[in-house]
């Protein structure tokens, strides 16, 4: 049976992959800040309790990444997905760059997949799949920008990228393919109401990538139509 280690699992686009992976077979290791509060994962753990564990997981917290270690050993994991992500909205405009909010993001955005990187890479190295997935955004690709704005949430995506070719480099021996994906505008309460895409939608086309992708899409930033984004 294919394992998922997935972050952010209790809302949004987290919760719906989720659901549509346990749909498939797969387990589902999925991890949110708060289990006892997390009533749609609840739901999850009772339809389908050989597939899927909850863990504690604030993704920003070193200690609770290295506990979540502790808990699932050297267990074969075939995607990590880093999906857990934070918008920044009271760093984004020009004239109130706030620096608290920023760092925040960068920790959560862009250091936590790192963290969660080192610390499940031999777990993924174990899995069949062996993918790293991270939930990018083409609000971080450079070329992309043509409206300016969002200097927070580009910019820690933009970092996020640029970790994520890093590790496609350095994990390449051990066959593990890094890759980054943008899930489209959805209607989350990150994307709000007016979003192209809801969850269903945007989380079937995702996992269509993340189950198809090998070592040869290593570095690669797909959009949801599984096209290429430039940087
Ligand atoms: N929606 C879009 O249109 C869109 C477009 C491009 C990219 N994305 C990306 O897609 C990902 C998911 O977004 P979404 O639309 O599903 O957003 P969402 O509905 O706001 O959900 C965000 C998820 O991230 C979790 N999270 C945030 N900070 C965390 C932390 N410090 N530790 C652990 N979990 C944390 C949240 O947990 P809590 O419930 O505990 O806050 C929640 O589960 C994000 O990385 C986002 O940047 C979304």
């Amino acid at each position: 049976m294919s394992t998922l280690l997935l972050t952010g699992a209790n809302r949004g686009l987290g919760l719906e992959l989720c659901k549509q992976f346990l749909q498939s077979g797969w387990k589902v290791i999925a991890t949110c800040r708060n289990p006892n509060n997390a009533t749609r994962l609840s739901v999850l753990v009772d339809k389908y309790p050989e597939h899927l564990t909850v863990y504690a997981l604030e993704v920003s917290n070193s200690d609770q990444i290295a506990e979540l270690k502790t808990k699932i050993g050297e267990a074969p994991i075939d995607i990590l997905f880093n999906n857990a992500g934070v918008y920044a909205g009271e760093s984004n405009e020009f004239g109130s760059s706030n620096t608290e909010v920023w760092l925040d993001a960068f920790n959560i955005n862009v250091i936590s997949p790192m963290k969660m990187m080192e610390t499940f890479v031999d777990n993924v190295a174990k899995g069949d799949m062996k993918i790293i997935a991270s939930m990018s955004s083409k609000m971080g690709s450079i070329n992309d920008n043509s409206s300016g704005g969002s200097y927070a949430y580009r910019s820690t995506k933009a970092a996020l990228n640029s970790v994520m070719v890093c590790a496609s480099y350095d994990l390449k021996p051990k066959g593990i393919a890094a890759i980054m994906l943008h899930p489209g505008w959805v209607r989350t309460d990150m994307g709000g109401p007016n979003g192209e895409l809801s969850v269903e939608e945007s989380a079937t086309s995702m996992r269509e990538t993340l189950t198809k992708a090998t070592i040869r899409d290593t570095g690669k930033f797909f959009d949801i139509d599984g096209s290429i984004i430039p940087w």
